[in-house]
């Protein structure tokens, strides 16, 4: 089975997803938070630095842009190849307000004769320019301008609906007339954002109704939750995990039978993602920001640690950060 690592927009960053990958093991793929090219074609600094080949090297990496016209979608996605990534994953997902506002991420889904329309193009524009590929087998690319064969894969990140999932099978279809390596289905609406369950029923009918390889994304959080997948869609063959992954950074290790999450290897983790925070993030509010986000997850693996981890979700000061940082991991097990 593959494992990918979704992608979450201020959390999976470069260094994020770099101190993962030396400290686990079990991903096939790492995606990046979305890229979103606008009509100056120039990459923000934040996504230059994510998808710069010297931030990624050898990982494996899928770079993924937000994006609902066709020119600036194919600028980024040439930028994208020059620096040597071989995949570009389209987000047809985002539920944030701001997005949708603007008909980008799931607000794509309102109007499908636009989302129709935006794929022709932008397919066309790539398999021109680059020789649009759709073998699964490939290995992924890591990001290397000088030696990487040519040819480019695209695969798409969807929701199911705006609303609701009234129109998925005509969504569906849609994406059945293109050249998709990989569609990746998140089975929620723009409306559930985070809440409600993923709606299995319609997943059922995207996978038995793709014409391509299909990736189920959604609340898989333990080895139960993957069994009760497998259960009931042995065909699944490749997962994509967030939240997860954010709570127990071991868990696609578990998922293949290896072993659960130490607590000094979580303490490990902890210390190169503070050490990168600190490197990369102008001064002690956006730092003690990223740890106190990435706590919100990584706090429930801990047992009777409330009064610690509040007492981390209190700290003003990276001194008093790194303080109750101790306390928890000598006080409480895992
Ligand atoms: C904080 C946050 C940021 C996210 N950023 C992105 C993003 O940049 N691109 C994207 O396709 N999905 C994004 N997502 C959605 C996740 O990739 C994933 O689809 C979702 O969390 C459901 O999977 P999970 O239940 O395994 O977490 C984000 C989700 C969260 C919670």
């Amino acid at each position: 089975m593959n494992i990918y690592f979704a992608p979450l927009e201020g959390i999976t960053g470069y260094s994020y997803r770099n101190a993962h990958h030396r400290l686990f093991t079990g991903i096939d793929r790492y995606y990046t938070p979305f890229v979103a090219p606008n009509y100056t074609h120039h990459f923000k600094g934040k996504e230059m630095a994510d998808v710069a080949p010297e931030n990624n090297a050898g990982l494996p990496l899928v770079p993924q842009i937000l994006s609902n016209r066709p020119e600036d979608f194919l600028w980024a996605a040439g930028e994208l190849y020059e620096r040597g990534c071989r995949e570009i994953n389209l987000n047809l997902g985002c539920p944030m307000p701001t997005v949708v506002r603007k008909k980008r991420g799931a607000g794509q889904l309102a109007d499908l004769d636009a989302l129709d329309r935006f794929l022709e193009e932008i397919c066309a524009g790539m398999d021109r320019e680059y020789g649009l590929r759709t073998d699964t087998a490939a290995t992924a690319s890591c990001p290397d301008p000088a030696g990487q064969a040519p040819g480019l894969r695209f695969s798409v990140k969807t929701r199911i609906g705006v609303e609701d999932a009234s129109h998925a099978a005509d969504l569906l279809k849609i994406y059945n007339r293109y050249p998709i390596c990989e569609l990746t289905v998140h089975p929620r609406t723009q409306k559930d954002m985070y809440k409600n369950t993923p709606d299995l029923d319609v997943f059922a009918m995207f996978l038995e109704g793709s014409a391509h390889p299909v990736v189920y994304n959604g609340d898989i959080c333990s080895a139960e939750d993957l069994a009760a997948l497998r259960d009931r869609f042995p065909k699944v063959d490749a997962i994509m995990i967030g939240r997860g992954l954010i709570t127990n950074p071991a868990l696609a290790r578990e998922l293949r039978g290896g072993d659960r999450l130490r607590k000094t290897e979580l303490r490990s983790f902890h210390d190169a993602l503070y050490d990168e925070a600190v490197r990369t993030l102008p001064g002690t509010a956006p730092i003690l920001g990223r740890m106190k986000e990435l706590w919100f997850y990584m706090g429930t693996n801990f047992r009777d640690a409330e009064r610690y981890l509040k007492e981390i979700r209190k700290s003003g000061t990276l001194v008093q950060y790194r303080a109750a940082v101790r306390t928890l991991f000598a006080r409480c097990e895992l």
